[in-house]
């Protein structure tokens, strides 16, 4: 997909009129976690297949919405289901919607994910804090031909995940006694999982958690200076030396299990912000 103005205005254009008036903060639900949609008050919904210019949907792609109302008092966009490039999509496709999001009007964005933990102190079920990145995907959401109509095209990423968010969730993890781990999200392709050697790697390189989203997504936002916090839900232990098969609808299960404590999270930051 290449990307153009008037695509984005036309996205947008449609969400308008359908009434999602300018949402203040925008959340993207990773897998396994779209409970968050039930907290949503006075909802309205587009589905992606609707939103003119928005990719097109695959075969076993679930087709996601995008949902707008209020959470909190304060209006919000909601991704339930997002793009990803393990399912044919481009750079361009999977972050078109943070753009259009951010033409919304939106002026934060939250993300969630769920992912392997690397680390061996991080248990499944725990959540943790994206502090910073590492982007193993083997490309770039800016490397296109007109990217400086759309914003810089040399994007500083010394600070990728907004810092007063960040200490924001920790004081409310804190409060709510939620068990909240920090640390560095390894971005990979997939959809195979990792091999044993992988993880070895990953650990080695410095990860805390690996995953096959959002570092697209938190590019973009840095592109766009849309202040972004990201959460990852730890639902397996990547131990190399104890590596069990993987079984996926284990790992939504326990992203089902531990998506109340990330909803706390975002509810309470919705509500200092
Ligand atoms: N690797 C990559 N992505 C994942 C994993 C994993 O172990 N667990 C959940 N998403």
């Amino acid at each position: 997909m290449r990307l153009s103005e008037q695509q984005l205005q036309e996205s947008t254009a449609y969400l308008k009129e359908k009434g999602f008036d300018t949402p203040e903060i925008g959340i993207v639900l990773g897998t396994g976690l779209g409970q968050l949609v039930n907290a949503i008050e006075n909802p309205i919904t587009a589905h992606y297949n609707h939103i003119p210019f928005f990719p097109l949907a695959t075969v076993e792609f679930h087709p996601g919405k995008l949902i707008y109302g209020t959470i909190e008092g304060k209006k919000a966009v909601v991704m339930e289901g997002r793009f990803h490039l393990y399912e044919g999509y481009d750079f361009i496709d999977v972050t078109y919607p943070i753009r259009i999001m951010h033409q919304l009007g939106i002026h934060k964005l939250f993300v969630s994910n769920a992912a392997g933990a690397i680390n061996r102190t991080y248990k499944k079920g725990d959540i943790m804090l994206i502090e910073d990145h590492l982007n193993l995907q083997g490309g770039s959401p800016l490397a296109f031909g007109n990217v400086s109509e759309f914003g810089d095209r040399f994007v500083d990423m010394s600070e990728p995940y907004d810092l007063d968010m960040r200490l924001k969730l920790i004081a409310i993890a804190k409060r709510e006694k939620i068990n909240l781990q920090k640390g560095v999200y390894a971005a990979v392709i997939g959809p195979q999982l990792e091999t044993k050697a992988e993880y070895r790697m990953l650990k080695i390189i410095g990860a805390d958690a690996v995953g096959m989203s959002t570092v697209p997504e938190v590019i973009i936002a840095n592109h766009l200076r849309l202040p972004i916090v990201a959460v990852s839900v730890l639902t397996d232990e990547c131990d190399p030396d104890n590596l069990e098969p993987v079984d996926i609808q284990e790992i939504i299960r326990i992203a089902n299990e531990a998506e109340p404590k990330m909803i706390k999270l975002f509810t309470e930051l919705i509500k200092e912000l």
